[in-house]
């Protein structure tokens, strides 16, 4: 059990909730290996039928976190290569059985494109999104590049993508991000009732309709997802990349 991401088994259900409030969940490296292992065993425990994720506090995730990014764009990962976070992402976009998000607040980044591979999102009337990568002088991630698009339509993919703007819930539900749109207090409630409607049901016939669904687009995906990581790798090698980290870790100071 690890104080930045908690994962809990009961009645069929893997629980992921991002433990990392004072820093708004901000994903390290060590966060993703524990993600991408919740999910690889998740794939394969016949006691899991389903995986629900969400944040503690006020926020979903503001992303990857951008002390890591710094020390990749300085050479200084010194282990911390991008591979847990390129494996997470792997397991994300084959993971067999249903996903469903229940976003409490910020989804930023990682935080949003992560959506994109989920079955089911509810997201909070006080949760927002943001594909901030341009920002950060970044490229998308994920699989968003085909993914969003094909998610919310091509122009406004590129409106979202190309400026980086915040959106809110109401126009995330409207644009076909999210599938529902819930009180605050009401989302813990909701997102546990779609969960067990899902667990009602039977787990192979959820696992071959993913499938089925999937599969039209699978290898597309995984071709942009290589893309897109060797991009990401070059961007994140730039002066403006390190410009922007440093903007960001100074602000204020
Ligand atoms: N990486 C590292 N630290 C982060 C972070 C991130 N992605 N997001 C938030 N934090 C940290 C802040 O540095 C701050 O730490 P501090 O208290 O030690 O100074 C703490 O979390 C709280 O964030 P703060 O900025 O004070 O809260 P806020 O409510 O004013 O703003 C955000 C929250 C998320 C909007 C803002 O922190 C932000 O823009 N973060 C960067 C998001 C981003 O670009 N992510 C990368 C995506 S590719």
């Amino acid at each position: 059990m690890s104080e930045t991401v908690r994962v809990e088994d009961a009645a069929r259900v893997r629980k992921i909730t991002l433990d990392r409030p004072a820093k708004k969940n901000a994903l390290t490296v060590a966060m993703y290996a524990i993600l991408d292992d919740a999910l690889a065993t998740a794939a394969t425990d016949d006691r899991i039928s389903v995986v629900q994720i969400s944040g503690a506090g006020d926020a979903f995730t503001s992303g990857n976190d951008i002390v890591d990014f710094m020390r990749a764009a300085t050479g200084h990962a010194e282990g911390l290569s991008p591979r847990p976070a390129a494996s997470f992402l792997k397991n994300l976009a084959s993971f067999p059985k249903p996903l469903v998000a229940a976003v409490n607040g910020l989804a930023i980044g990682i935080g949003a494109t992560m959506l994109l591979h989920c079955d089911y999102v509810v997201a909070s009337s006080r949760a927002t999104f943001q594909f901030p990568f341009t920002r950060l002088a970044l490229v998308p991630e994920a699989g968003s590049s085909i993914l969003l698009p094909a998610r919310v339509g091509a122009q406004r993919a590129s409106e979202w993508m190309l400026f980086g703007d915040r959106i809110d819930a109401e126009t995330a539900l409207r644009a076909g991000l999210v599938n529902a749109v819930v009180p605050p207090e009401a989302l813990e409630g909701a997102a546990s009732a779609r969960v067990k409607a899902l667990t009602d049901l039977a787990v192979g016939a959820l696992v071959e309709t993913k499938r089925l669904l999937r599969e039209p687009t699978r290898v597309a995906v995984e071709q942009a997802m290589s893309r897109e990581l060797e991009t990401f790798g070059m961007r994140l090698g730039t002066p403006e990349a390190a410009a922007a980290f440093a903007a960001f870790l100074s602000r204020g100071k």
